[in-house]
């Protein structure tokens, strides 16, 4: 080796070594104006940053740590965490490239390793890992719609669908609910829920309307205050906090049948045809319950009001919201919604951010929406000074989760996934959702000893039918997709030993169903879907359960019809062939709870959330002045 080279190179380990033995002060932060956004090393090169970085100190207060590494970052890393990619599109080797800011799953986006609670923490602990080798070391937010319980999660525990929680109407459970799903989420790495549901649905056509409490704004308001509240708790554990989504800002529940946007759908995506005042009335409370409980994201929706999507409207979005109601968290865009705005991109991309949207769903091409937010930025159409807000916004949420001291999943809470606690907590639930809506001859609640019991129907012994949508899949599915326990079963475990069961999926038996001592129990429902796909003009139950009900009405002199929905149906022509009817809505795993009223155990104590419309003519809520079939806050006690 040449001498001129041993002296380099031995100059160049001197200053490495001096470098990093020279005890730092704080680094001081650099003074940022309104047009320097890009902090450079001399030679043009961003520099990384040590263990001791002032950002990096826990104990620190957030918004002066926040101040520092937002100096430090390039445009391009601000544009990166305003990035938020579904897990199935991530080229790994750009999550510290770019420093995207968040990944999520989609309904269905299991690992591909396959869907346990295991693999899932693997799969979200190995993103963040490669994520974390970025140049600063921000963490990604990883996020996920555990709309009623970890719901993507093969084994998590499925709570009863929104809506049987809004017939619940019982607080103090909303709390226990979010503080049980915080823990199966953390125990798989996932801190970022796209919940809850805040919209108030005014017409039960729409596909949605499950994961809505109620039509009422104060129900709304209060269960989605007290569920966030459990989410988000502060106790849950030591380091970290888990964040809620209320969505989709707003008038979501309020669009007109035949105005979607979205070609095949009806009133998901469509036009909310009110006036300010209305909206304001309607649909904003739930968001000041929510922020006032700690909402710290919060989505928009599809939906359009005053000629324009949600996604574009700086008013709403930037001056009602986060002015005016005083939101300090960050805003995140519904999936590839921003699309949706107008056929140019640029100008979708540009209207979107202007208007006070903080990470874009992208979900897939995170590339092109990257280069033209720069292409934005450089142009001047989106100023800096929107860019650092909304970084700033996402960072300090991120700092509150503790994210940056602890990014990984929590082993030791596996436990909690599936534990006993949360099913028990569950079939309560259940049993308080369920609404008694008729009971002729109080032939509920049944007696445990009934010699004979009739069960027909598919229903009554599908898991994937009483979940519902966002269920495993985006869609649900029928059939044993996770382990929980059957109506049928719940039934089953329930009745005395005498007791004998004969069950049929067509509601067609061998034994007496006339017999004096026999009891029939119809199980039907609806098949499972998700936002506009579930959109239903007819709200009848489907032609296969018609024929279910039809077997059945002509045999049992003693009919006990139990619905399985998403929603109220349209049962005005058959209801008077049933002695009595309960809605069961979509309970989920614990199919006990719904044995648990029937036979007694537990009283029927839920109400009517939503209007039961006689007709479809009735809807949207409040058009019609003909009487409904039940009222909103109808449900008797089987007493
Ligand atoms: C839905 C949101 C959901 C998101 C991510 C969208 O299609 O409208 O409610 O959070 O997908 O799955
Ligand atoms: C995803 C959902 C998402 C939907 C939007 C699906 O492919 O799994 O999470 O809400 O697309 O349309």
């Amino acid at each position: 080796m040449k001498k001129q080279s041993l002296l380099r190179i031995s100059l160049f380990l001197f200053l490495f070594i001096f470098s990093a033995c020279t005890p730092q002060a704080l680094p001081s932060i650099p003074v940022q104006t309104e047009d320097t956004y890009a902090p450079l090393a001399p030679d043009g090169v961003p520099s990384a940053v040590g263990e001791d970085a002032f950002y990096k100190q826990a104990d620190a207060s957030i918004p002066e740590r926040v101040e520092d590494l937002l100096s430090r970052m390039t445009l391009d890393e601000k544009i990166g965490q305003m990035t938020l990619v579904e897990k199935g599109s991530i080229e790994v080797a750009d999550l510290p490239s770019l420093s995207i800011g968040g990944l999520l799953s989609g309904g269905g986006g299991a690992p591909v390793e396959g869907n346990n609670p295991e693999k899932w923490a693997a799969m979200v602990d190995g993103f963040q890992q490669s994520a974390l080798e970025s140049r600063l070391n921000i963490p990604l937010i990883y996020g996920v719609d555990a709309v009623h319980g970890h719901n993507n999660v093969v084994g998590a525990v499925i709570f009863p669908h929104n809506i049987g929680l809004g017939a619940a109407n019982d607080p103090a459970l909303m709390a226990e609910i979010g503080r049980a799903t915080a823990l199966e989420m953390a125990a798989t790495g996932i801190y970022w829920n796209y919940a809850p549901g805040v919209m108030v649905p005014q017409d039960i056509r729409w596909g949605r309307i499950y994961e809505g409490y109620s039509e009422n704004t104060e129900l709304v308001s209060t269960l989605g205050a007290a569920y966030l509240q459990g989410l988000q708790s502060t106790d849950l554990f030591e380091s970290n906090i888990t964040i809620g989504t209320p969505k989709h800002f707003v008038g979501d529940g309020g669009t007109a049948w035949g105005t979607s946007t979205n070609s095949g759908y009806k009133l998901d995506q469509g036009v909310t045809e009110i006036d300010e005042v209305t909206l304001r009335a309607v649909h904003l409370p739930p968001y000041q319950s929510a922020i006032d409980a700690g909402a710290r994201s919060i989505m928009i929706s599809y939906s359009s009001w005053g000629g324009m999507k949600m996604h574009a409207q700086q008013y709403l979005i930037t001056d009602v919201l986060k002015d005016e109601m005083g939101f300090t968290g960050f805003i995140v865009s519904d999936w590839e919604a921003i699309d949706q705005i107008t056929g140019d991109y640029y100008q979708a991309v540009v209207t979107a951010i202007n208007a006070g949207v903080d990470m874009n769903m992208v979900p897939y091409n995170y590339n092109r929406f990257i280069d033209t937010l720069t292409k934005a930025v450089d142009e001047g159409d989106v100023p800096i000074s929107r860019i650092d807000d909304a970084v700033r916004r996402i960072l300090t949420v991120k700092m509150e989760m503790g994210l940056f001291e602890q990014p990984f999943s929590q082993p030791e809470l596996l436990a909690e996934v599936d534990s006993d606690a949360h099913r028990a907590l569950a079939r309560e639930a259940v049993a308080k959702s369920v609404v008694l809506l008729k009971n002729d001859n109080n032939l509920l609640p049944l007696d445990k000893d009934t010699p004979q019991i009739f069960i027909g129907g598919v229903a009554a012994d599908d898991i994937g039918i009483q979940s519902g949508g966002w269920t495993i899949e985006w869609q649900g599915k029928k059939g044993a997709i996770t382990p929980g326990t059957t109506i049928l079963e719940g039934i089953e475990n329930a009745v005395g030993a005498g007791t004998v069961i004969e069950y049929s999926k067509a509601g067609k038996f061998t034994g007496d169903t006339e017999a004096a001592d026999a009891i029939c129990l119809a199980i039907v429902g609806e098949p499972p879907y998700a936002e506009g796909k579930g959109d239903s003009k007819s709200l009848k139950l489907p032609s296969n359960e018609l024929r279910i009900l039809r077997n059945m009405e002509e045999g049992c002199p003693n009919l006990v019809v139990i619905l399985i929905s998403g929603r109220p149906l349209i049962v005005t022509d058959s209801i008077d062939s049933w002695d009595a009817l309960v809605s069961a809505w979509l309970p989920g795993t614990e199919g006990a709870g719904v044995a648990d009223v029937l036979f007694g155990d537990q009283p029927f104590s839920g109400t009517l959330s939503y209007t039961w419309p006689a007709s479809v003519e009735q809807l949207p809520v409040g058009s019609s002045s003909e009487a409904p079939l039940f009222p909103f806050g109808f449900g008797m006690t089987g007493e």
